[in-house]
């Protein structure tokens, strides 16, 4: 990693980061699995982090794919994403990831501009619901480009959006593949969770609420 950067920006993952909607998204998958007849762990459900709907409803599926009809997986894929909405309903401002309100203001504090780099098409309602739509600069979700992460694309319009360099950001993710996008993007990445997730990012925490903004920047200036 190029350590001698300016960094201009912060780009944070929702789901997992901000709140814990990545709890809301396994219980949805879990109850679809069910009606399926497929097993689907905790565990299977790490590999679904940070990847979109379709990806994840495929690697839910596995070689049971084959049973089913291209309208029957739009079906199931609306049936997960009506679960997941109506979970949605909980949430309020009280809501945040233990810690998250507290790495927002630093960022702000630091004078950082911030986006959120989602693959979520729920991106926005889930902010409202927060009460934080308005908090960031730029706005990157499942609707902002094709190639969903582990494909650097989504973190790359961030920071076009937001008039930064690539090199000038930094990434905060729970995900295997946010963790793997953000340094397709050459971007400093962190990694919120355990290290057999997210050990791959130049930065770990076990927590949102462990982040140290001010360790991460003191250390780049080095
Ligand atoms: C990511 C989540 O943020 O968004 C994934 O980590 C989810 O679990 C993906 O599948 C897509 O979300 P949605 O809301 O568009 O189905
Ligand atoms: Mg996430």
């Amino acid at each position: 990693m190029d350590r001698s950067r300016e960094i201009g920006a912060v780009i944070l993952d929702l789901d997992g980061v901000i709140t814990d909607t990545a709890e809301y998204h396994f219980h949805a998958w879990q109850r679809v699995a069910e009606e399926e007849g497929i097993t689907f762990t905790r565990e299977d459900n790490e590999a679904l982090r940070g990847v979109s709907r379709r990806q994840s409803l495929e690697l839910l599926l596995g070689e049971h794919i084959e049973r089913y009809g291209e309208d029957t997986l739009e079906e199931i894929m609306d049936r997960k994403n009506r679960y997941y909405r109506n979970s949605l309903e909980q949430i309020t401002p009280a809501d945040f990831l233990e810690g998250a309100p507290a790495l927002l203001a630093a960022i702000r504090s630091r004078g950082l501009k911030m986006a959120i780099g989602s693959a979520s098409k729920n991106t926005r309602i889930v902010l409202q619901r927060l009460g934080i739509i308005e908090a960031f600069d730029v706005i990157a979700d499942g609707y902002s480009v094709e190639r969903t992460k582990p494909a650097p694309d989504l973190f790359l319009y961030a920071a076009e959006q937001m008039g930064v360099r690539p090199g000038q950001c930094i990434v905060i993710e729970d995900a295997a593949s946010g963790v793997t996008a953000a340094l397709a993007a050459e971007m400093v990445a962190v990694g919120v969770g355990p290290e057999e997730r997210v050990g791959h990012a130049h930065y770990r925490y076990d927590t949102i609420a462990a982040v140290d903004l001010d360790e991460i920047l003191d250390d780049l200036a080095q």
